[in-house]
């Protein structure tokens, strides 16, 4: 129901990242990094500024190259197969862009139009900016209007029109106020209990354990912890993160 391209070549997790390296010069951004995720989860992934996280986003978008290693998106690998891996991929970037003109509705259904070859009619394009989270009465109203939240939303939107098994965001409640971070977490638990598969870059520690229901720590390319959400507190995951930072920056106590 979720998604056309939902039947994955064998029993493959949605995500796979095997031993993925990237050195940029004499900067090494993944160090051999290993990440499965599986189906219908929402994993944050969490990590100090350059730790690897939007590297790793990039070259699931086929953006990047990796110097080793492989990276899979529902069994298709990104390096054999980079169509096929961005058909089953939905990226929602930090600022969507839309045109401030149209409303909510008629950007979803242009950029639905441009870059999607799944047939859209207007009970299906609503239906994706309600699952998304925008309230009925925003639809018709111009983006010139919205909050950054509920530009997000139409991002969301865009993305599950396209049925993609597979979501990306890199930092998705920066900027955002409280209640429109918890709507849009809200929106990405409903996904994610819907099948679909998220991996969020968050600085947000607090909101990583209210959206997701599991929680990596990278440092210095590498996934230096990988936690089942429920399974840590707040103030644990703190002091988790913490840890990790320092023992690799050598700041320890
Ligand atoms: N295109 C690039 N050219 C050179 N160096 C790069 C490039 N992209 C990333 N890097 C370097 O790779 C490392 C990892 O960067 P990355 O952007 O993946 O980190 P990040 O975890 O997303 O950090 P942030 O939390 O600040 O967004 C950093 O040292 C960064 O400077
Ligand atoms: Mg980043």
């Amino acid at each position: 129901m979720v998604s056309d391209l939902a039947a994955a070549p064998g029993n493959s997790a949605p995500l796979e990242l095997v031993d993925l390296h990237k050195r940029f010069g004499s900067q090494q951004a993944l160090a051999g990094l290993d990440l499965t995720i599986q189906r219908g989860t929402c994993y944050a992934l969490l990590g100090p500024n350059g730790a690897g996280k939007t590297t790793t986003l990039n070259i699931l978008l086929g953006f990047l190259t990796p110097d080793q290693g492989r990276a899979r998106i529902d069994g298709v690998d990104v390096l054999a197969d980079p169509e096929g891996a961005r058909r089953r991929l939905a990226y929602i970037p930090e600022q969507v862009q839309l045109y401030p003109r149209l409303t909510g509705f008629e950007n979803l259904e242009y950029f639905h139009a441009l870059g999607s070859t799944v047939a859209a009619d207007t009970d299906m394009l609503r239906d994706c900016l309600r699952r998304a989270g925008l309230a009925d009465a925003a639809h018709d109203r111009r983006v010139a209007t919205y909050s950054k939240g509920m530009r997000q939303k139409v991002g969301i939107a865009i993305a599950l029109a396209r049925r993609a098994p597979v979501m990306l965001l890199d930092e998705p409640t920066s900027g955002l106020d409280p209640q429109a971070a918890w709507e849009l977490n809200a929106s990405l638990r409903d996904l994610a209990g819907q099948g679909i598969t998220i991996l969020m870059a968050t600085h947000d520690l607090f909101r990583a354990r209210e959206v997701a229901s599991r929680i990596g720590i990278l440092v210095a390319g590498r996934l230096r912890q990988d936690l089942d959400a429920d399974s840590v507190a707040g103030a644990e995951l703190e002091t988790l993160y913490l840890e990790e930072v320092r023992q690799l920056q050598g700041t320890g106590p």
